[in-house]
């Protein structure tokens, strides 16, 4: 007699509603990374403890805190300096990376990678996310191309401190973020109001502090330490506004405006020839020489190129694009560069953050763009989440985001064949939203930031995120 085991799926976990972003009873491969993810200035605090010197957001919450909704700040934020264990704890029951090495911030991150590993949790490292060192920023930070060596140095030191325990890096998180919001419409720190030349000087200069760290990987470290290196590229998805092809260029030139400013160096070579040319034809109307978009050699094309071991990608929303006039001579400037706004419908369910709605939808399309457009790269979705204002209550629609874009996501594997390998849930806590201070909530655990112990207690959320993670199943 043969006994055959008939495996079961998800077939008893999830249940069947009329929302079709929600059905899915595929089970996610044993191999799928499910996590969570947070950053240094965030959730740490401790901002000036044991030697850490003062970075672009510290400068900014202390000397210009009118323009953070709360007037909140990072010096305390969770407290995470103090309470990793803690938090580990939670994530179980479920990176502060200067030219001089501070010695408690190596034994914070080595406690903490040996506190991660003890518990069975798989550190996924981002070597920059976003907290310049005042320091360098007042040298010239971005828009300096000196950052391109003292970030290959900076990441060789990281490598060789951490290198042996942790086998997936990423080098910036969302570069988009540090330019375009640092240093072209001032929504992040420094804060420097430079659209379409600023922002594009920092892009240059961290695609090639990007490719240095990815090369010093590459030619020092990987046959010895054999992890993989990427970056995080965030975009929302963008959807033509309507079936015209005005409109469904504008929304493919905003995506290449968005994501493929960065993706495309890195994995086809060079900008996309419809920002280069654009570029060139506004700066041309607006009086310059040459476009206000730098160029790469060709031998830094050729550097930059393949500079990817797998993709990290953070997406949480769409947008819809509509096409609109192009400028003309003497009126070059009434948009951006892309020539394609964006916009929301109105009747999209919503989070805390206006910029997140419930669009699942969206994430299939984008993964699906992003196979097509760049050569099917092995995926993590790196951040996903929705923020609430601490109301949360049953916290059903968090659980409803995690559920439909998981759903979608795990469409996108089996129908249309693209290689996500895992997802990391943004955020295991509550923590500093950067301009919004304290104010959007993002946490699959609250954090109560008025009492001193900074005390973590469950969302309904993290019940629910539990039960898909023990069973790689999109339960109920
Ligand atoms: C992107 C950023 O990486 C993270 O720092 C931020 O808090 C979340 N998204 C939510 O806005």
């Amino acid at each position: 007699m043969k006994f055959v085991l008939v495996f079961v799926g998800c077939f008893l976990a999830t249940s069947y509603g009329d929302d079709p972003y929600i059905i899915n009873d595929k089970y996610f491969p044993d191999s799928f990374l499910f996590g969570t993810a947070t950053a240094s200035y965030q959730v740490e605090g401790a901002w000036n403890e044991d030697g850490k010197g003062e970075n672009i957001w510290d400068r900014l919450t202390h000397t210009r805190p009118e323009l953070i909704a709360d007037r909140g700040n990072g010096d305390i934020a969770c407290d995470s300096y103090h309470k990793y264990k803690e938090d580990i704890a939670l994530l179980k029951g479920l990176g502060r990376f200067a030219n001089q090495v501070n010695d408690a911030g190596v034994a914070y991150y080595k406690n903490l990678i040996k506190e991660l590993k003890d518990n069975g949790i798989e550190p996924m490292v981002t070597i920059f996310h976003w907290d310049t060192p005042q320091p360098i920023h007042e040298a010239g930070g971005f828009t300096s191309e000196f950052v391109v060596d003292y970030f290959g140095d900076y990441a060789r030191l990281v490598y060789r401190l951490f290198g042996d325990d942790v086998k997936y890096w990423l080098t910036f998180n969302e570069p988009k973020q540090i330019c375009h919001e640092g240093y072209g419409d001032a929504q992040k720190a420094p804060a420097i109001v430079s659209p379409g030349i600023g922002e594009y000087l920092c892009t240059h200069n961290v695609l090639k502090a990007h490719a240095r760290a990815y090369h010093i990987y590459d030619e020092e470290f990987r046959a010895t330490q054999k992890g993989q290196v990427s970056i995080v590229i965030d975009t929302p998805w963008y959807e033509p506004n309507s079936f015209s092809i005005a409109d469904a260029e504008a929304a493919e030139r905003k995506r290449q405006f968005v994501f493929g400013w960065y993706a495309n160096p890195i994995f086809n070579g060079d900008y996309p020839e419809i920002m280069k040319a654009r570029i060139a034809m506004r700066s041309e109307l607006e009086g310059f020489s040459s476009s206000r978009l730098p160029k790469f050699t060709k031998d830094e094309i050729a550097y930059i190129k393949g500079t990817y071991d797998y993709l990290g990608l953070n997406s949480y929303s769409s947008y819809l694009v509509a096409a609109v006039p192009e400028p003309t001579i003497g009126n070059p400037s009434w948009e951006d560069d892309t020539g394609a706004p964006e916009f929301q419908d109105p009747s999209w369910e919503g989070a805390a953050s206006h910029w997140v709605k419930l669009t699942p939808w969206g994430m299939r399309k984008l993964l699906r763009w992003i196979k097509a457009t760049y050569n099917d790269p092995a995926i993590i979705i790196t951040e996903n989440g929705y923020s609430d204002n601490g109301t949360y209550g049953d916290d059903s629609i968090r659980q409803r985001y995690y559920q439909t874009f998981l759903s979608n996501i795990r469409d996108a594997m089996e129908f249309d064949k693209v290689n996500v390998f895992g997802y990391t849930v943004w955020s295991l806590l509550d923590n500093m939203e950067w301009m919004m201070g304290y104010t959007e909530k993002f946490g699959l655990h609250h954090v109560d930031f008025n009492s001193p112990n900074r005390t973590r207690t469950e969302k309904p959320s993290a019940q629910y995120y539990r039960k898909v993670v023990n069973t790689h199943c999109l339960v109920d």
